[in-house]
């Protein structure tokens, strides 16, 4: 079982994830509810894995996909690193078992206090993404009297023609070092004592859904390698080609994944390095569904509101990147269709879930699944309009385990307090 449309299928008009009906765990946990196949995320982990057998990468889930614990530990299980941007990443990762030794660290602003505990925990690579941070890592680990192995991400100035929200391999993102920049960078950094200069770090942006942006951004780090070389800098080591590898969300067209790592291999044998990939959306994506229920249907000039209790705190996906996601009856399809905006309780006009949506009809009361939805879901959403987030279930087979509680309204004001002299009245 490898994608969406085995682990989440339709038995009789009923949704099922693995052997569990979807209807029966909302019914239990109620709604919103995200809803994880195990057999989904460790089939694309495996897929991935077979594709690059033969280069033996160091596959590093990027947590921020889906970061749950379960989720995580469920890909460390199978020998899955981590590619974490922050010290609540690292904690995580390290709570869910996956070897610190297989843990990269990027992101534009890493404190000392991040560096410091990456450092302490001994992980594989930081991917360095200033001047600047090169500088503070160098810091940090002469203070604490070891060398700090990184790879400087350079900006390849490829456009992968993702959203302008997640392009990131062009110039003028605030990603990386330019690469026409990198060489000279890279003798500057030659000269920091507690650095291992071990490696180069690219990622374009996400999801990628054509090759050729590869083939591409991967030519220009090949010619910086040599360049390297060619000037006495002979440490790069390692070549993180982070992720960025699209998935479907609807029907179109996006890179196969044995293309992809035939791609990927040929490079970095080229330069006979260790290769690192950093994928999320292509294992997390399709292995989750969100489940929301229909409050109310309305209809307000020219058009059909279905109201559901899932909104852009739960799911931001639509209302921020356009993106879209397939919404379809839990139970009970085959009621005919309409065009209908399928929207959210949050007070904002971009709180929708699909727009002009030419769907299965569906009632008041009817469970929905929001499909695609395992990876940037969750993980990005928030209390806005003081709703307690969703819980998570993961299912394995026929057994389902919440791996997430459901926040409570008490949860929703924990750390809040009224100073003294508010308390009294006027
Ligand atoms: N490596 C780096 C350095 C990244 O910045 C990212 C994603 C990844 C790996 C993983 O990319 P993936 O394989 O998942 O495409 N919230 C947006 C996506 C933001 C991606 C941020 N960086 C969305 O919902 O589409």
């Amino acid at each position: 079982m490898t994608d969406r449309a085995e682990a989440f299928h339709y038995r009789d008009g009923d949704l099922y994830c693995e052997d569990v009906p979807v209807g029966d765990l909302c019914a239990e946990h109620g709604t919103p509810l995200y809803i994880y196949s195990h057999a989904a995320l460790t089939g694309q982990y495996k897929a991935l894995a077979d594709a690059f057998k033969r280069c033996d990468p160091v596959i590093c889930y990027s947590v921020k996909s889906n970061s749950n614990l379960a989720v995580v530990r469920s890909l460390a299980r199978l020998g899955s690193g981590a590619d974490i941007v922050s010290g609540g990443e690292l904690h995580r990762a390290l709570k869910a078992g996956v070897p610190s030794d297989k843990l990269v660290f990027a992101g534009v602003g890493k404190t000392d206090r991040e560096i410091g505990d990456a450092l302490a925990a001994g992980i594989l690579l930081f991917n360095i993404e200033s001047v600047p941070e090169a500088y503070a890592i160098d810091r940090v680990a002469r203070g604490m009297g070891v060398v700090a192995p990184v790879a400087l991400r350079v900006n390849p100035d490829v456009d992968a023609q993702t959203h302008r929200h997640t392009t990131t391999g062009k110039k003028g993102t605030k990603f990386g070092v330019d690469i026409d920049r990198a060489v000279a960078v890279y003798k500057e950094l030659n000269e920091l004592p507690s650095l291992d200069l071990c490696g180069v770090h690219v990622h374009l942006g996400s999801p990628v859904t054509t090759l050729a942006a590869y083939e591409d951004a991967l030519d220009r780090v090949v010619t910086l390698v040599e360049s390297l070389r060619d000037v006495g800098i002979t440490s790069v080591r390692m070549l993180n080609l982070g992720g960025g590898l699209g998935i479907v969300y609807r029907d179109e067209a996006t890179v196969d994944v044995e293309e992809y790592a035939a791609c990927l291999r040929r490079h970095a044998e080229a330069l006979d390095c260790q290769l690192i990939l950093e994928p999320g959306r292509f294992i997390s994506g399709n292995s989750g569904v969100m489940c929301t229920q229909v409050v109310y249907r309305k209809e307000a000039g020219h058009k059909t509101f279905v109201i559901v209790d899932g909104a852009m705190n739960d799911l931001i996906r639509p209302a921020f990147y356009d993106g879209y996601h397939a919404i379809r009856p839990v139970t009970g399809a085959g009621r005919g269709t309409e065009t209908v905006d399928v929207v959210g309780p949050v007070c904002e006009s971009g709180d929708f879930l699909a727009k002009d949506r030419h769907m299965e009809r569906v009632d008041e009361g009817d469970v929905l699944a929001v499909f695609s939805a395992g990876a940037y879901g969750f993980v990005m959403s928030s209390n806005y309009n003081s709703r307690p987030r969703a819980a998570e279930v993961l299912v394995m087979g026929d057994t389902a385990s919440v791996v997430r509680e459901r926040e409570t309204v008490e949860d929703l004001t924990r750390g809040e307090s009224i100073p003294d002299a508010l308390l009294a009245d006027q």
